[in-house]
């Protein structure tokens, strides 16, 4: 027998292990003045919508005063509203309203850089601000040595395109940006900004939030040598070198990260319930890499990376390598899976069935899939609604990467879209006006969540469905994984407890199959499927089929 999941007091486990988050990009779910951008007061009126799903947490992407130069990441106040999302007190009643209905927030931190109108940016780049002596350090400049306007210190490249460099004439200096120029990076190696950092944090978890989904998280330092990164390929002729051309070595995931991120959780100590949700990215799947992250309680109680976001419908062989993977390296820790997120493609525009009448079942499919797999799972907003991506034209485009890249492919709105509400109305819900920060998709319609929801068979029905029996059987819940097994497209693997079993089965194919049941699944209780049978002594899939089976 396996070990049961770590818990808190010998009895019950945290609020968070095994839990279901859902995702919500602030900007896009429900506007409630009207003005075209979703706020606070409009996700306080949804929250029913939300509980009603049976998820344990929201994830509110950022709403702190900013620029918006990359829609809240770049944040110039980490302790206040932006007007533009409401009030403090609009916050505070989102607050009491998510608990009223068992509800946790999670809020989104961006500490690993802030918006160039931040004060301590401000201050750090104007020798002649009141404050220069006081945030001088505060961010990552580069040495006098290093400075020479007409090469920028090292060849380390933003995620966003371009030299992760800057030139500030103002200090006569480049400062380090990984993302936008108008995000410079924070200098963690300063003993000051993790302190102001874990003040943020307290602020926040004093007014009751249940935890953080820490951006980018792996980033936050950098090697203070400044040492080049090498190349995975020499570059071609004439080609810019990006981000992803380079091992990202000694810009991003250094070892004293760990050891600053061990210090920021020490501020949660007397929070000892707040949740800790760290975003690795760029990691290259790498599940050792997450293995140091994770350390329930002293660093970051569970992680997610893009594990998931395949270009194209995987194959089972390449699920049960991963889930091969996350079964010996990470046998005790919670991964938390994701599908989709505001930053990737929806997974219903990703993955296409080759006939578009099983696209649903796929659809379905891959939500159960989600909601199967051991630890925490996200589901970004609309995911349970099936959405594709939003239709979005180049003149339309908002998101810098798109915009800096001139290409639409890359462009992170298509599944910023407003989320429909209601088939009928001029924004499909999403507020009175008609008027929107991105335009809301007509073809939708059909798709919206009233006109799911009387639906027993719509995918959002389907959603609720396999979400309530998950929170009601601990061992699909909380068990551990174990008893991976695949024949060509099928895939099974089982999740235990001491006290229960359950047996998930895929067939990860848009062809019927059929395996003989070696594994005894004609024994247990189907709980849920779609296309399982067992007959004959053989399991029987149709084409995205699955079953849920409760041994
Ligand atoms: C990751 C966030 O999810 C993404 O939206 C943002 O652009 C970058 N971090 C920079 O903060
Ligand atoms: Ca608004």
């Amino acid at each position: 027998m396996t070990t049961p999941p770590p818990k808190n007091d010998g009895k019950s486990p945290l609020w968070w292990q095994g839990g279901l988050v859902y995702e919500v990009y602030l900007r896009s779910f429900a506007d409630q003045n009207n003005d075209g951008i979703g706020d606070l007061r409009g996700l306080t009126g949804k929250l029913d919508y939300i509980a009603g799903l049976g998820v344990d947490a929201i994830w509110i992407t950022p709403f702190y005063p900013s620029p918006m130069k990359d829609f809240g990441y770049d944040v110039s106040d980490y302790t206040a509203i932006d007007s533009a999302f409401g009030t403090m007190a609009d916050f505070e009643l989102l607050l009491k309203e998510a608990h009223k209905r068992g509800l946790k927030i999670i809020m989104d931190h961006v500490w690993s850089h802030t918006s160039d109108e931040h004060l301590w940016f401000k201050a750090s780049a104007d020798p002649a601000h009141p404050e220069h002596e006081k945030y001088r350090d505060w961010y990552v400049w580069s040495p006098p040595e290093k400075s020479d306007p007409s090469t920028p210190p090292n060849n380390w490249q933003s995620a966003f395109k371009g030299s992760a460099w800057e030139w500030n004439p103002q200090r006569g200096s480049y400062y380090l940006h990984n993302f936008l120029k108008e995000q410079p990076d924070l200098n963690w190696h300063n003993p000051e900004v993790r302190k102001a950092i874990g003040d943020v944090a307290k602020f926040w978890l004093e007014k009751g939030v249940d935890g953080f989904r820490l951006d980018v998280c792996n980033y936050y330092t950098h090697d203070a040598e400044l040492k080049d990164n090498p190349l995975r390929s020499p570059p071609a002729p004439g080609k810019e070198i990006n981000f992803d051309d380079q091992h990202n070595i000694h810009n991003i995931n250094q070892p004293e990260n760990l050891i600053y991120l061990d210090g920021l959780r020490k501020v949660f100590a007397a929070y000892p319930e707040a949740l800790a949700l760290g975003e690795l990215a760029a990691i290259d799947g790498d599940l050792q890499v997450v293995d140091k992250h994770l350390i329930p309680g002293k660093r970051l109680d569970t992680v997610y990376s893009n594990f998931l976001i395949y270009p194209d419908y995987p194959e089972a062989a390449t699920i049960e390598k991963l889930l091969t993977g996350v079964a010996k390296h990470l046998p005790e820790k919670e991964l938390c899976w994701v599908l989709g997120t505001h930053d990737f493609h929806r997974v219903a525009s990703r993955w296409r069935a080759p006939d578009p009448k099983l696209q649903k079942d796929m659809v379905v499919q891959t939500m159960a899939f989600l909601l199967s797999v051991p630890g925490l799972s996200s589901i970004y907003q609309g995911d349970e609604l099936g959405l594709p991506d939003g239709a979005i034209t180049f003149e339309q485009m908002q998101d810098p990467q798109g915009i800096n890249f001139g290409d639409l492919k890359l462009s992170r709105d298509g599944c910023r879209v407003p989320f429909p509400w209601t088939e009928q109305g001029p924004s499909l819900g999403f507020n009175a006006s008609g008027k929107s920060w991105l335009p809301a998709d007509e073809h939708y319609r059909p798709m919206a969540a009233d006109a799911q929801a009387g639906d027993a068979g719509s995918v959002l029905s389907m959603t609720r469905k396999m979400i309530k029996l998950r929170q009601e059987t601990p061992a699909w819940r909380h068990g551990m994984l174990t008893d991976i097994f695949r024949s060509n497209t099928i895939l099974k693997f089982e999740r235990t407890t001491p006290e229960g079993r359950m047996m998930f089965v895929f067939n990860f194919s848009a062809k019927a199959a059929e395996c003989d049941d070696t594994f005894n699944a004609g024994k247990g209780k189907v709980l849920c499927e779609q296309g399982f049978s067992v007959r004959d002594k053989k399991v029987h899939l149709a084409p995205y089929g699955f079953g849920a089976i409760k041994l």
